[in-house]
C-alpha cells in the first residue's frame, strides 16, 4: 500500500527529475556554439544583435581573466615552497601550500583534534534537568557555581573564536598552524554550542546567562582583561614586522592561551567537574570533561606556538617582554581568584576559595614555566589531584574510548 510518506517521495522525485531536465536543456542550450554569421549576411542579422546569454557572458568573461592578478598579493605566490622558507610570522613564502610540513606538532595536533570530535546533544541531560527542577536538588552555593560557570563560559568561548578568527588568523603566516586554528575555531564554536544545550536543557534565563559577562563583576573583569588584547589586533591597519608589533602578537598569544584558556577557565572546570564527581549535574559535567580535554590541546597548541615564535625570532624576548608576560599571567591568576570568590563565597563541593587559590598558583606556576618564566608562587601544591588525572591523557583517551573510536571510523569513510 503507497503511504503519504511514498507518494510524498514519488512527487519530489519527479519534481526534482523534471527540473534537472529543465536545468540541464537550458545549459546545453546556452553552450551550444552561437551560429556563425559573415559581414552583412541578412539572414542571421536578428542573431547579431541578441544579447548575449548568461552562460555565453560568463565564458567571455573567463577569456579575459587575468590569473596574475591577485596573486601580486602573495609573494613568491609562484614558487614551489621548502621547509626552510617556512615561518610562524612574517613569512614570505606562499601560504597555500599545506606541504612540505615543518611544524609536524601543529599537523599531529590538528590530526588529534579532528580524532576527538563530538557534539553535545550526544550527551544525555535528563538527570541535569531533573535535579535543577527539584526545588531541593541542589543547594543555593551550588546553584551559584552551576550559573555563573554557564554565564562565564557561553560568552568566553565566543571571544576565544572571535579572537582566532578576527586577529591571529591573518598574522600566523604558516599554513599548517593556520590548519589547526581553524579546526580550534570550530571547537570554540562546538563549546559555545554546549553551553547553549546546557542552558536550554535546564530551562535558564538565557538573558541572565549570556549577559553575565556585562553584569556580574568578576565575570566581566575576566572578558574585558581579554577583548583588550583582540581590539589591538583587529584592526584592519595592524601588521607584524616590527618588533613591536610583533611583541604585540606574542602578547595577545599569551593573553588568549596561557591566561584565558589556561588560567580562566580552570576554577570552572574544577567546580563543574567536583559536582560530576560528586553525582550530581553529571550531563552538564561531562560537556565540560569533553571541553576540558579540547582545551587542553588549545593551550598546548599555544604554548608550542609561543615557544617557536621565540626561537625564531628570539630579539623579541627580551627582559620588558619577560616581564610584561609575567604581569600578565600574575593579573589573570588574580582575577581568577576573584572570580573562585565571587562563586564560592562558602565551603562548597569539598573545596572553598582558599583551597582553588592555592590550585590557581600553582596553574600559575605551569604556565610560567611552559614559556620559560620562572615560578613566581613557591611550594604551591595541587590541592585537586583529581583533576590532574582527568587531564592525564592515558585517561583521557579510556575514559573517551568509545566515541574517539566512532569518529574514526567515520573519518575513513569511503567513497567507493
Ligand atoms: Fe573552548
Ligand atoms: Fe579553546
Amino acid at each position: 500500500m503507497l503511504s503519504w510518506d511514498e507518494f510524498e517521495k514519488k512527487e519530489i522525485t519527479a519534481a526534482v527529475n523534471t527540473q534537472a531536465q529543465e536545468t540541464l536543456s537550458a545549459i546545453t542550450a546556452a553552450t551550444q556554439p552561437e551560429p556563425v554569421t559573415t559581414a552583412g549576411s541578412s539572414v542571421n542579422a536578428a542573431s547579431d544583435e541578441k544579447e548575449p546569454t548568461a552562460m555565453q557572458q560568463a565564458i567571455n568573461n573567463l577569456a579575459t581573466l587575468n590569473v596574475e592578478s591577485g596573486l601580486e598579493e602573495l609573494e613568491g605566490a609562484a614558487m614551489r615552497v621548502t621547509v626552510d622558507e617556512k615561518r610562524m610570522i612574517n613569512c614570505r613564502a606562499d601560504l597555500n601550500q599545506l606541504v612540505p610540513f615543518k611544524y609536524d606538532w601543529a599537523w599531529q595536533k590538528y590530526l588529534d583534534g579532528c580524532a576527538n570530535h563530538w557534539m553535545p546533544q550526544e550527551i544525555n541531560m535528563n538527570a541535569d534537568i531533573a535535579l535543577w527542577k527539584n526545588p531541593k536538588g541542589l543547594t543555593d552555593d551550588e546553584r551559584l557555581i552551576v550559573k555563573r560557570n554557564l554565564g562565564f563560559f557561553s560568552t568566553a568561548d565566543s571571544l576565544v573564536a572571535n579572537n582566532l578568527v578576527m586577529a591571529v588568523y591573518r598574522l600566523i603566516t604558516n599554513p599548517e598552524c593556520r590548519q589547526y586554528i581553524l579546526r580550534q575555531a570550530f571547537e570554540e564554536a562546538i563549546h559555545t554550542h554546549a553551553y547553549q544545550y546546557c542552558i536550554e536543557s535546564l530551562g535558564m534565563d538565557e538573558g541572565e546567562i549570556f549577559n553575565m559577562y556585562h553584569e556580574v563583576p568578576s565575570v566581566a573583569k575576566k572578558a574585558s582583561w581579554g577583548l583588550r588584547y583582540t581590539q589591538e589586533l583587529s584592526d584592519p591597519s595592524f601588521t607584524t614586522g616590527t618588533i613591536e608589533t610583533d611583541r604585540d602578537l606574542l602578547k595577545n598569544l599569551i593573553a588568549f592561551y596561557c591566561c584565558l584558556e589556561g588560567i580562566f577557565f580552570y576554577c570552572g572546570f574544577t567546580q563543574i567537574l567536583s559536582m560530576g564527581r560528586r553525582n550530581k549535574m553529571t550531563g552538564t559535567s561531562e560537556q565540560f570533561q569533553y571541553i576540558l580535554r579540547d582545551e587542553s590541546m588549545h593551550l598546548n597548541f599555544g604554548i608550542d606556538m609561543i615557544n617557536q615564535i621565540k626561537l625564531e625570532n628570539p630579539e623579541l624576548w627580551n627582559d620588558t617582554m619577560r616581564e610584561q608576560a609575567t604581569q600578565m599571567i600574575l593579573q589573570a591568576t588574580q582575577l581568577e581568584i576573584e572570580y573562585a570568590r565571587d562563586t564560592m563565597p562558602r565551603g562548597v563541593l569539598g573545596m572553598n576559595a582558599v583551597m582553588m587559590e592555592e590550585y590557581l598558583q600553582f596553574i600559575a606556576n605551569r604556565r610560567l614555566v611552559q614559556i620559560g618564566l620562572p615560578e613566581q608562587f613557591r611550594d604551591a601544591k595541587n590541592p585537586f589531584p583529581w583533576m590532574s588525572e582527568i587531564m592525564d591523557l592515558r585517561k583521557e583517551k579510556n575514559f573517551f574510548e568509545t566515541r574517539v573510536i566512532e569518529y574514526q571510523t567515520g573519518g575513513a569513510l569511503s567513497w567507493d
